[in-house]
């Protein structure tokens, strides 16, 4: 075997000791891993709008489809875990059927408990004319239990006034905030994966690396495992492996899991370009007011 044709076969390699990134169907893929394995299930399945990656099916088919993966997602899930489904609208003729309410009842089912709605905004997508223009999703965060990883230190975000202090009372004189920062809340401003994007590679619904590494530092720890069961492009798997965690992640299409792989052979070569977790976005300057 020539020396290109051997490098060649390592770059395809299915597995390796961090990343376990394959073309397989999610159910058969996430029966192979062994129970409460894993610390964060982090994933934002097909919203049945007939993606070039999907077939649009009746809501109740793809509800159907999605509580299968659910259910071998929370068996997964270390009892310590998380699971963050990010999710939008399904359309229907028009009609708007957001996806969190309709999943909600599924984690439900299983005895999961809703920490946050985290609302992901972003200033780009559609310009729609009979409704409002979107631009917002969401992720869904449940935990198994009440005893769960949180790290808020992490993942603080500048605070607006560092340098305020109490003004009376004991701590008068005192810095009042964090001086590591503010909780970034369940708000989140992060630009959506457009063509312009540093992150932009093959795929129509990438998610941003910087929204998903939030939560890889905020709910796992160093050397826990993190699983997408929809990853595309493998954003999922790059927050995880940029942060020492170990990623595994399934995808129908071939050419996305090419793409993951490569994604991943240039974080570690050093040379992936991805969005800062939390580079402030971008404003205009505003004009002068006359006054
Ligand atoms: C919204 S995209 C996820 C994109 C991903 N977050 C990223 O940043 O690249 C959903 C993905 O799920 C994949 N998919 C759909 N059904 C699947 C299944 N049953 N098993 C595995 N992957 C599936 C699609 O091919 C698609 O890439």
């Amino acid at each position: 075997m020539t020396r290109t044709a051997a490098l060649e076969r390592i770059s395809r390699l299915p597995v390796d000791a961090q990343a376990n990134v394959v073309c397989e169907n999610n159910l058969k893929y996430m029966r192979r891993l062994d129970d409460e394995s894993m610390q964060l299930i982090v994933t934002s399945p097909p919203y049945n709008i007939g993606k070039e990656y999907e077939r649009r099916t009746s809501l109740d088919c793809y509800i159907e489809e999605q509580a299968a993966c659910i259910a071998q997602a929370v068996r997964v899930l270390h009892p310590s875990g998380s699971i963050c489904w990010q999710v939008g609208n399904h359309v229907d003729n028009g009609e708007v059927f957001p996806l969190d309410i309709i999943l909600y009842d599924l984690f439900k089912n299983h005895g999961l408990r809703l920490r946050n709605r985290i609302v992901w905004t972003f200033g780009h997508g559609l310009h729609c004319s009979k409704r409002l223009s979107g631009r917002h999703e969401t992720i869904l965060w449940f935990t198994k239990t009440d005893d769960y990883v949180f790290n808020l230190d992490p993942i603080r975000v500048p605070s607006k006034y560092p340098n305020k202090k109490h003004f009376k009372g004991p701590n008068k004189g005192q810095l009042s905030s964090n001086p590591l920062g503010k909780n970034p809340s369940d708000v989140w401003e992060i630009p959506n994966v457009k063509n312009n994007h540093v992150e932009k590679a093959d795929h129509p619904c990438q998610f941003p690396v910087g929204l998903v590494e939030r939560l890889v530092l905020g709910l796992t720890n160093e050397g826990d495992s993190v699983l997408d069961p929809y990853v595309g492009v493998g954003s999922s798997a790059i927050a995880a492996l940029k942060h020492d965690r170990s990623a595994y992640g399934c995808d129908l299409e071939k050419k996305y899991i090419d793409t993951a792989w490569e994604r991943i052979h240039e974080l570690r070569a050093g040379t992936l370009r991805t969005r800062p977790m939390n580079k402030p976005v971008y404003e205009p300057p505003t004009k002068g007011c006359a006054t």
